[in-house]
């Protein structure tokens, strides 16, 4: 088995992509091969290494759907060791084509199971609750979920974890929290501070010490085409980044 890490969280804009293309790039820089899917329709990973959408099944969607062989569809980035499969916007009728498919919660899983050359896949998945997110989570052995440090962060964890805890009781019985992780957190607003202790006091040891600050410089480099790793190696975002790139490793290690 691959080792498949899916980043999600049924709420948007909480700093799925961003982790997913800043987590990826850190760990390659330290020398990792990793690949990051994008399974997101908005294609804003793909378009956040600078590259275009795909077209039809020459994408992340022919291989959700199991007509395409990955290895065929899998992009060069500019950072060494880590590659991408791109979205497109083929993927918003997924849903629909998928479900009349027998195994159709499982597509994802046969396709990608034999993609056993990276030391980690990432997945970023799109907002909502959909058949891409389920192929998701049966796909992967390992989450971290993003969690904008804001008034409405603990909203919907609920519904995540009863959606992971059905996934284990029924096809993935080995999915695994790798973490929790406190995204755009702004220091100078006391709602921030609250949320994080709130989250922490419930969550406890599930969630990452790393914290990823607000910071301009990360919204700036997506804007770009670039983790922000590339973009201002020194900004508050980018070492952020790192830290928990370091983090994760260790949680790996345990
Ligand atoms: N730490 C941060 N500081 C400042 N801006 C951020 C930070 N993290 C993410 N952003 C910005 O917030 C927006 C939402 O982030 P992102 O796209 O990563 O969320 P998402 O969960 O993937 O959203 P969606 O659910 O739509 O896929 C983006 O414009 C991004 O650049
Ligand atoms: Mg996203």
């Amino acid at each position: 088995m691959p080792n498949v890490v899916a980043i999600i969280n049924q709420k948007g804009g909480v700093g799925k992509t961003t982790t997913a293309v800043n987590l990826a790039t850190a760990l390659s820089a330290i020398g990792k091969n990793v690949l990051v899917l994008d399974l997101d329709p908005q294609g804003n990973t793909t378009t956040g290494f600078g590259l275009s959408k795909g077209r039809g099944l020459q994408s992340s969607y022919g291989v959700l759907l199991g007509l395409t062989d990955p290895r065929e569809v899998i992009l060069k980035t500019y950072v060494s060791g880590l590659f991408i499969i791109s979205s497109t916007i083929d993927l918003a009728a997924a849903e629909i084509e998928l479900f009349s498919q027998k195994d159709r919660d499982q597509k994802l899983k046969q396709s990608i199971l034999d993609l056993v050359e990276y030391d980690y896949i990432f997945i970023d998945c799109p907002p909502g609750f959909g058949l891409i997110n389920i192929n998701a989570l049966n796909a992967s052995n390992k989450i971290i979920v993003p969690l904008q440090c804001e008034f409405y962060a603990l909203e919907g964890l609920a519904q995540l974890f009863s959606t992971i805890q059905s996934v284990r009781n029924t096809i993935n019985r080995d999915l695994i929290v790798s973490g929790i992780l406190l995204t755009m957190y702004d220091r100078r607003n006391s709602l921030s501070s609250m949320v994080a202790s709130d989250v922490r006091a419930h969550f406890k040891n599930l969630v990452f010490n790393t914290v990823i600050p607000r910071n301009v410089r990360i919204s700036e480099a997506s804007s770009h085409g670039k983790p922000v790793i590339l973009y201002d190696v020194r900004s508050a975002g980018a070492i952020s980044y790192i830290e928990l790139a370091r983090e994760f490793l260790d949680r790996e290690r345990k």
